[in-house]
């Protein structure tokens, strides 16, 4: 097993460490340098969606919901994004020009299975986009599309998230030129973001631990945070969440930043920290306003942030400044490795917490 780990303490610290190859993977065969096309032959027989379905369960759910500011803004296509175990009993209003994109890093998920053979008894194309090849999900789906993160072994998902959030880019640049809302130039430069970042991330990836040990040790003793961001890093702040929940059993909760003032707000005293996402985007202003508000109630906050802009917080932890969609694929590892290094910290059993299965194939 040590040989397996490649030198790391842990499957999801190799896990994590992997990303960068994660991405190149994913993008494998996938683009045309010449064209600033996206090549995705296996769904080339289905036109664009008129709406599109996501159906998922836990960090796949998130990286669906990420999906959806892309694929509204980018590729002009309405979504939903369902949790699976709701879809499946929910008796969904399914219009005929309706997709299901069914998101499962595994394959094997009980209720997504569901929610694949309900689309399916209703008439509808399903796509799949799973990582592991052959498993019954991809099976089951009309179309596949494979994320290509190879085997992850740790329960708590790491680098199949990233695979994820990166054909799910792809395939808004797929659907936003091909339905023309996206030109080749708006194309060409995010894709250029996209084959930089692995070498971005590789240049980050190290002194981004060293912030997480740094701050696993002075937050070892809280016994809950609250996960704040807006717009696509919304989702980001419920993985955060739910990464953290998973391995160190603190518990944390996700939030919409803008609906802190109707509810958590009341929790923020100087024992509870707020973790947020303030990155240089359109969004800064109204984080940084939400920010301030929990700043007034005492509370101590890690801000996810880029260098130059105004803020100030008890813990700025600066990652890499990347065009809007990109940035998730640096605020990730960030979220992932504080998680990480808090269990590690705290002497749990990372790669196998309690109560957890890799994949859930029961109800
Ligand atoms: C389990 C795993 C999670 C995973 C979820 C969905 O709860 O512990 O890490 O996100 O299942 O799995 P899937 O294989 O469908 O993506």
């Amino acid at each position: 097993q040590a040989a397996e780990k490649g030198g790391f303490k842990h499957f999801m610290l190799k896990e994590i460490f992997e990303q960068p190859k994660v991405i190149r993977d994913c993008l494998l065969g996938r683009v045309d340098q010449q064209s600033g096309q996206v090549r995705l032959p296996e769904l080339d027989g289905l036109p664009v969606p008129e709406r599109l379905h996501i159906v998922a369960c836990g960090t796949s759910y998130h990286a669906g919901l990420w999906g959806l500011y892309l694929l509204e803004k980018l590729a002009g296509i309405p979504v939903q994004v369902e949790i699976a175990s709701e879809f499946r009993y929910r008796d969904p209003i399914l219009p005929k020009n309706g997709v299901v994109l069914a998101i499962s890093q595994s394959g094997e998920t009980m209720d997504t299975m569901a929610g694949v053979k309900l689309a399916k008894s209703r008439g509808l194309p399903v796509i799949g986009l799973c990582n592991v090849v052959g498993s019954s999900i991809s099976r089951e789906s009309d179309y596949v599309v494979y994320s290509q993160a190879g085997p992850e072994i740790s329960v708590a998902s790491t680098k199949a998230m990233c695979s994820q959030l990166c054909a799910l880019l792809l395939l808004t640049l797929y659907w936003g030129r091909r339905s023309g809302r996206l030109d080749t130039a708006q194309c060409t430069a995010i894709l250029r973001g996209l084959q930089d970042m692995p070498r971005v991330l590789e240049d980050a990836l190290p002194s981004l631990r060293a912030e997480a040990q740094r701050l696993a040790r002075h937050y070892a003793e809280a016994t809950s945070f609250l996960y704040l961001g807006r717009g696509p890093s919304y989702p980001l702040a419920l993985e955060g969440a739910l990464k953290l929940k998973e391995i160190s059993y603190i518990h944390a909760e996700g939030y919409a930043s803008g609906e802190m003032k109707h509810g958590p707000i009341a929790l923020i005293d100087p024992r509870f920290p707020t973790f947020a996402m303030a990155l240089d985007d359109e969004f800064f202003p109204k984080v940084k306003s939400n920010l301030v508000e929990v700043q007034a109630r005492a509370g101590e906050i890690i801000a996810l942030t880029n260098e130059g802009l105004d803020l100030a917080v008890e813990h700025p932890w600066f990652v890499p400044k990347a065009q809007a969609p990109l940035s998730a694929f640096v605020v990730l590892p960030a979220l992932q490795l504080f998680a990480y290094e808090m269990a590690d910290y705290l002497g749990k059993d990372v790669d196998q917490p309690r109560n957890l299965a890799k994949s859930v194939t029961v109800e």
